[in-house]
C-alpha cells in the first residue's frame, strides 16, 4: 500500500502528514506494509528540508521531520500510489488536472479521513505559531482515520 500527501510547497503540511502517519502506522504495527511519501504541486522548495517551524512543532509531538526533502508532484506518482491526498482545494484541483486517464488511485482531501467534508488543512506558511499547531491537530485526527481505512483495505486484500 502506498500513500502520497500533496500540498503546495512540500515544506509544511504534507511533510507533517508524512511523519505523523508514519508514527501512527508504527503504533498500529502496520508501518512495514505501507510506503509513505509527500510532495508539492509547486517547485520553489525542491531539495530543501521542511520549514524550521514545521520541524519544531512536529518535534514537540515526537515526530522527526528533519531528514525529509521537498520534491514536486510527478506524472509517475499517479501510477505508483494507492492514496493521493491533498491538503487543500487548490492542491486537489492540481491533482485532478494532472491525473492521467485510467488512474486508479484514491484522490481526495486528506481531512475526509477525519470525518470532515470539504475541509482544507489551512496553509500555515504566512501565519503564526498557532497555525502549525492547528496543522498538527488536524493531521493527527485524519491520520488516525486513514490508518483505520488502510487496515480495512489490507484486511480485504488478505481475504
Ligand atoms: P505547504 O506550505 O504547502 O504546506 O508546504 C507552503 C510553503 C511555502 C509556500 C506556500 C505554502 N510558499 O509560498 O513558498
Amino acid at each position: 500500500m502506498r500513500v502520497l500527501f500533496v500540498c503546495l510547497g512540500n515544506i509544511c503540511r504534507s511533510p507533517t502528514a508524512e511523519g505523523v502517519l508514519r508514527r501512527e502506522l508504527e503504533s498500529a504495527g502496520l508501518a512495514h506494509l505501507v510506503e509513505i511519501d509527500s510532495c508539492g504541486t509547486g517547485d520553489w522548495h525542491i531539495g530543501k528540508g521542511p520549514d524550521p517551524r514545521t520541524v519544531a512543532a512536529a518535534q514537540r509531538r515526537g515526530v522527526d521531520l528533519s531528514e525529509l526533502r521537498a520534491r514536486q508532484l510527478a506524472a509517475e506518482d499517479f501510477q505508483r500510489f494507492d492514496y493521493i491526498l491533498a491538503m487543500d482545494h487548490a492542491n486537489l484541483a492540481a491533482l485532478h488536472e494532472q491525473c492521467p486517464a485510467g488512474c486508479e488511485a484514491h484522490i481526495g482531501l486528506f481531512l475526509d479521513f477525519a470525518g470532515h467534508t470539504d475541509r482544507p488543512v489551512p496553509d500555515p506558511y504566512y501565519g503564526g505559531e498557532e497555525g502549525f499547531e492547528e496543522v498538527l491537530d488536524l493531521v493527527e485526527a485524519a491520520s488516525r482515520g486513514l490508518v483505520e481505512d488502510i487496515a480495512r483495505r489490507l484486511g480485504a486484500q488478505r481475504d
